[in-house]
């Protein structure tokens, strides 16, 4: 799998959020804190058995509590439940897991065949019959039906017990991956109310997390293994991670030994550790998901490069001048319709232009920049490579040189995937960046 995230955790698997999602989990106690603070959560409330119930909501979507809910079981049928899920009314189980499990498989199957997907599917630009669709518009249909998805099949919803337990017949124990995605329980917040698909893919990520991903550029098995925490952006594409690894490193001075690194949005710390094997004694990772912050902190103790790499929570750089400063922000401008799509969707370009317009003021003299960034905006009509160069310049930067490498994830040559035209033409560059002669 891994998935969006980005992995399974999140896998940034190439905007496909696929999960597996049939492991038992085995029983780990949770980890349980007493302490009341807490932000404010939204609260979801139905009728059952003639008795009003409230509990908190739990969407990973950032969905809000849906207003109609009805009981359901074993004896709903996929196509009385699909028909409630479309209308926005949601269906709390109370039957056995594996029927809910197998009831939203089966909404799935019919959401994937509305009319509205097939009419993306005859967008595709593979079509040699139909007519040409402007990639833009195949993007955009793809990502309204990706939401269309996401609504309907989040309305199966299941109840949660204060410490995570699902009370259903054949629920697996899936505490600890709860409290991997949601954070350790807190008494006070008694039951709670998520959608399956989230829990299905907490148990995902739990798997993925457990497993780790082998990243070559690290060197040998077995200490090469990166473990991505729920949320965080997964570095199964190891093509840009190779990037990293082979590219020439700046000079830094007399000594190497003084070569300062800035890995900008660290993620799993990946990059950093990429640099820390290759002999970099300091690196200062940065991130704004304290997701991303504490899974960095965890791989990187993991493979021994903790000393070299310090880890901070902030907003773009830290202060201070390095000699590299990296950074590989979300490769598409566009809207994420979730938390958990932020390491994929950069709106507006925001960390791009962010990273690019502080860049100069923090690289050290003949400093060198590199922007990890694929061109499946371009072939996707989201930007043009003129506006890329546009704004290299425009932030007094210049191309000191590139190198690309081919994607080989599975998505790239998956004819029947509506992006396939543009993923099949994706390469993925290390633009060198260093600041214009003033
Ligand atoms: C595409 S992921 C890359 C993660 C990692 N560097 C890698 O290559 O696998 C982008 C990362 O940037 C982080 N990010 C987004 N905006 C940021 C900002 N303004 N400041 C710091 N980090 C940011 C996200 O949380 C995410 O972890």
């Amino acid at each position: 799998m891994p998935n969006a995230s980005h992995a399974p955790p999140i896998c940034y698997n190439v905007f496909d959020f696929s999960q597996t999602f049939n492991q038992p989990m085995p029983h780990t106690p949770t980890s349980v804190v007493t302490n009341h603070a807490r932000p404010h959560m939204p609260t979801i409330h139905w009728t059952e058995s003639g008795v009003n119930h409230t509990a908190l909501w739990r969407s990973e979507r950032g969905a809000p509590p849906p207003k109609r809910v009805v009981i359901a079981d074993d004896t709903t049928t996929a196509d009385a439940a699909y028909h409630l899920a479309c209308e926005g009314t949601a269906l709390l189980w109370r039957g056995d897991f594996h029927n809910a499990r197998q009831l939203l498989q089966a909404l799935a199957r019919r959401v994937d065949k509305t009319p509205q997907r097939k009419k993306r599917a005859k967008g595709k630009a593979t079509d040699a019959d139909a007519p040409a669709v402007p990639m833009a518009n195949v993007f955009n249909l793809h990502r309204q039906a990706q939401a269309q998805r996401a609504r309907v099949l989040g309305m199966v919803l299941l109840p949660f017990e204060a410490d995570y337990g699902i009370a259903l017949r054949r629920a697996p124990d899936a505490r600890l991956a709860c409290a991997e995605a949601w954070g350790p329980v807190i008494t006070t917040d008694g039951a709670s109310v998520a959608p399956m698909r989230d829990l299905l893919g907490m148990i995902s990520a739990h798997e993925w997390r457990k497993k780790g991903v082998e990243v070559a550029a690290l060197g040998a098995a077995p200490n090469n293994r990166i473990h991505p925490h729920y949320g965080v952006f997964s570095p199964i594409r190891g093509e840009y991670v190779a990037l990293v690894a082979t590219a020439p490193l700046p000079q830094a001075g007399p000594s190497q030994k003084d070569l300062v690194a800035f890995d900008i949005g660290t993620g799993t710390g990946v990059l950093s550790a990429v640099l820390a094997r290759r002999g970099i004694t300091k690196v200062v990772a940065t991130d704004q998901d304290p997701r991303a912050i504490a899974c960095a902190h965890a791989n990187l103790t993991q493979l021994g490069v903790s000393a070299q790499v310090e880890v901070l929570q902030v907003d773009l750089f830290p202060p201070g001048r390095a000699s590299l400063v990296l950074c590989n922000p979300p490769w598409l401008p566009a809207r994420p319709s979730s938390p958990i799509e932020f390491a994929v969707y950069d709106e507006g370009s925001r960390m791009l232009l962010g990273f690019l317009a502080g860049l100069t003021d923090h690289l050290t003299r003949h400093g060198e920049g590199w922007l990890i960034l694929s061109d499946l905006a371009e072939h996707l009509g989201l930007r043009t490579r003129a506006e890329l160069l546009a704004a290299f310049a425009a932030a007094g930067l210049v191309v000191l040189g590139r190198m690309d490498a081919k994607p080989v994830h599975a998505k790239a040559t998956d004819s029947t995937d509506a992006l396939h035209a543009a993923r099949a033409a994706e390469i993925t560059s290390l633009w060198r960046l260093g600041a214009a002669a003033t």
